[in-house]
């Protein structure tokens, strides 16, 4: 088991909060929405999507941690929400049909991707053509070196696989999406020795 899966399968039965942002405030849910929540962890945001959206729209979570989605699904059977959906799997490599959503969000995961520049096509190959996404993470200030970028705990810490802003939204751009702002950024603060930061950004399909 990767590190990533037992870091976040020990954490599925805590209260631990694990979002870096708050994505749902600007993602602009409307009725009827057909929402993707990737690395959803326990659902917190999916569940909040799913009720925003109502029941002619739906929500979709998925994450790689088999802890975390059978607690999203058990949460659902529990409270009796039909409109929310939780699906196993690594998010670089969707089993979703092209064009599905109107809105994706992600909070605090796509650092954790090894392939920083594909994740930003599969997003936009699930979003229907007017979709938006709303996204949370960390971004490097200071460069973070190869050994600790790929040191697989490190990276379950939600920090290691941090990198820099400018090739952060490069990436978003090459991807073909719009209108890409900053919503928000918080102050810089230390991981080790290097310095860090969060930010929330939305952009266009
Ligand atoms: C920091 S937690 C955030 C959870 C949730 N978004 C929240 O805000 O509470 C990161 C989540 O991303 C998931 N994750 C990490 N890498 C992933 C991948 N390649 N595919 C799908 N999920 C992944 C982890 O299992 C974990 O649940």
């Amino acid at each position: 088991m990767n590190k990533i899966v037992e870091r976040y399968n020990k954490l599925a039965d805590t209260l631990d909060n694990l979002s870096c942002g708050k994505v749902i405030e600007y993602a602009n849910i409307q009725d009827a929405d057909v929402c993707l929540d990737l690395g959803c962890g326990r659902g917190g945001d999916t569940f909040e999507m799913a009720r925003l959206t109502g029941n002619k729209g739906k929500a979709i979570g998925i994450d790689l941690s088999e802890k975390m989605i059978e607690k999203a699904k058990l949460f659902a059977n529990e409270n009796n929400i039909n409109n929310a959906d939780f699906i196993l799997s690594d998010m670089q490599n969707l089993p979703l049909d092209n064009e599905t959503f109107d809105i994706c969000i992600s909070n605090c995961v796509l650092n954790h991707i090894k392939d920083k520049e594909g994740i930003w096509h599969e997003i936009f190959r699930v979003l229907k053509k007017g979709g938006h996404f709303v996204i949370s993470d960390i971004y490097a200030i200071d460069e973070i070196p190869d050994h600790i970028a790929n040191d697989e705990m490190l990276i379950a810490e939600c920090w290691a696989g941090a990198i820099n802003k400018n090739d952060y939204i490069k990436y978003i751009e090459k991807a073909g999406f719009t209108n890409v702002e900053i919503i928000k950024e918080s102050t810089p603060y230390l991981k080790k020795d290097f310095y860090i930061a969060s930010f929330t950004i939305k952009g266009h399909k």
